[in-house]
């Protein structure tokens, strides 16, 4: 810590994203990106677009991009925001809907990057247990001072939240916004955007990282109602203009419009989870019911730490979490079926 720091850079405990190794050769299931490549229409939109226009600005409010996720949700524009990967929406919101007074919560495990914003932007928060069986206590998210944020599914834990619950918890804040941040909602039965004309308090949050298989291009969003939308544009436009390069509008809006490779894939990717489920329970895993595009397990004898160790040595990368409530689970991203085969394998021998 060095004295010519800001108090904010000193305060702040920065969030450790999943390594990302250079190794060609290593089977990649530590930070649940897509094992598919983007639709072909996406490179074909980046390429048209890089050779025009790269010496004009992209466009700011980022109209047309807005217009295609509106449509895929039957909402205009206005109840759409984007941004340079959800990490910089859910960034945004912490900024536009939360205050330096009023406590606001979420899960004592859920992502990570949530108690980073708050200390970052000197948000107080409570960190609110789950229940033994890792479900949310939705009644302990009734009536919060200062707002509530949670993962949709939760993270890392994979399990889904009906939208009912989702909806009481809407009702009962209806003087705080409630943020469902849906990073992995198209592995799951339902996103809670169809709520959002009724709950003026409600703001969904998303991402084409992981089903729209463009973690390297930076594309999130918000869905919410008008009012909720310009308090983001609001601190997005005194904090930078064009968060949203040509590129990633281009590519962003060719995903959203190829509806039937963004179907393929994502039904491949739960076939790949719902075969692997009962494999690894053959082999003594026990599995948390994922509604995700990973799995969160533990075994009955092999401690996490040591599988996430013998994994890495076989070129297998998972996640482990230090936090101790969950120290003996790991998460496993769902690859295609022939590296779920290579990962039973390599677990067959670490177990013998
Ligand atoms: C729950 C959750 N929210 C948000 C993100 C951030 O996604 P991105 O910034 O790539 O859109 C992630 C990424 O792993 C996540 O797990």
């Amino acid at each position: 810590m060095h004295k010519l720091w800001s108090d904010a850079a000193k305060r702040t405990e920065p969030y450790v994203p999943g390594e990302q190794l250079n190794d060609p050769d290593i089977i990649k299931l530590n930070t649940n990106e897509s094992p598919y490549g983007p639709s072909p229409n996406v490179i074909e939109a980046i390429q048209k677009e890089v050779s025009h226009h790269l010496q004009l600005y992209p466009a700011p409010d980022a109209e047309a991009l807005r217009d295609d996720i509106g449509r895929y949700y039957q909402l205009d524009k206005e109840h759409i925001f984007v941004g340079n990967g959800s990490d910089e929406v859910l960034a945004f919101s912490f900024m536009a809907f939360f205050n330096t007074d009023a406590r606001i919560q979420f899960p004592s495990v859920t992502y990570s990057f949530y108690p980073v914003y708050a200390k970052l932007f000197h948000i107080p928060y409570e960190e609110v247990p789950l229940n033994q069986d890792f479900t949310i206590p939705v009644e302990s998210f009734f009536q919060s001072d200062g707002g509530i944020i949670m993962a949709n599914p939760n993270a890392p834990t994979g399990i889904y939240l009906s939208l009912e619950n989702v909806e009481t918890i809407a009702a009962n804040n209806s003087d705080q916004v409630v943020i469902m941040d849906e990073a992995y909602i198209d592995f799951a039965p339902a996103s809670a955007a169809s709520l959002v004309q009724d709950y003026p308090n409600l703001l969904i949050v998303q991402t084409m990282s992981k089903s729209r298989s463009l973690a390297g291009l930076r594309i999130g969003f918000a869905i919410g109602q008008p009012h909720l939308i310009e308090a983001l544009f609001r601190i997005k436009d005194s904090f930078n203009s064009y968060t949203m390069d040509r590129l990633a509008l281009a590519g962003a809006a060719a995903a959203m419009k190829d509806d039937h490779y963004f179907q393929e894939t994502t039904e491949e990717i739960i076939r790949t989870r719902e075969w692997l489920i009962p494999e690894m329970k053959k082999r003594g895993f026990s599995v948390l019911p994922s509604a995700a595009n990973f799995i969160f397990t533990t075994h009955s004898t092999v401690k996490a730490e040591t599988l996430y160790n013998e994994l890495k040595r076989r070129k297998i990368l998972i996640r482990h979490f230090q936090n101790p409530a969950i120290a003996n689970h790991v998460r496993i991203t769902i690859g295609t079926e022939k590296q779920m085969e290579q990962l039973l394998r390599a677990i067959d021998a670490i177990i013998a």
